[in-house]
């Protein structure tokens, strides 16, 4: 299955992506991010947190190594993962995150080649910055998303979904819209719901 890229402009534009994605997860969903520091993975895990309708607030989770975001409603719960300290292979399975996978919807910062031996499906998500800014003092950043699907749960109509979910905040131009210019999905505000 080849990448499906979109564009962002800020992170703004980053979350609305992962926010429209959440409308198409389910619970045993596997999110692989991959991308060096400072590419957007957490930026993209707060989108998703808030379209799924979790309790926030989604942080990079830097003293502990997994977070569990349960749900406002009805939805699958968000288990956020940072895999960055863990080495490859054998420590992710002391994590048990075999027992949550069912349940939730678990995102892996740094999961590249830690975890995708644990499914038979996953997304991977690939964030990358582009090698020259305009202006390096803008803190926004143009930033491109590459979602590849893996494994029997990615169909051709779970893909057609898919596609479908990012063409709502996507322009002509393969740029992800303004959050403005997209119509709210009522997602509760993760900093307000904050324990
Ligand atoms: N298009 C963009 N997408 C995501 N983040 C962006 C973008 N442009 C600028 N940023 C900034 O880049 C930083 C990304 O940080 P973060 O999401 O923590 O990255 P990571 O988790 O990959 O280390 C944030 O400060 C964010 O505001
Ligand atoms: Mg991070």
């Amino acid at each position: 299955m080849s990448a499906l890229p979109v564009r962002t402009r800020d992170a703004e534009g980053t979350r609305t992506v992962a926010q429209a994605l959440a409308a198409v997860l389910k619970p045993g969903d596997l999110l692989v991010l991959d991308g060096p520091l400072g590419a957007g993975k957490t930026t993209f895990t707060q989108g998703l947190g808030a379209g799924l309708g979790v309790r926030g607030p989604v942080a990079s989770p830097t003293f502990v190594i997994e977070r569990v975001h349960p749900n406002l409603g009805a939805g699958p719960d968000l288990v956020h993962v940072d895999a960055y300290r863990l080495g490859g292979g054998g420590d992710i399975d002391d994590l048990d995150l075999e027992a949550d996978l069912d349940r939730a919807v678990t995102v892996v910062e740094w999961g590249r080649d830690r975890v995708e031996h644990l499914v038979d499906s996953y997304l991977m998500v690939e964030l990358e910055r582009p090698d020259h800014v305009d202006d390096p003092h803008d803190p926004d950043e143009p930033r491109t998303l590459r979602l590849t699907p893996h494994g029997p749960r990615w169909d051709e109509p779970a893909i057609i979904r898919l596609e479908a979910a990012l063409a709502t905040v996507t322009g002509p131009d393969g740029i992800a819209l303004a959050a403005e210019s997209t119509e709210s999905t009522g997602v509760a505000d993760s900093t307000e719901e904050n324990r």
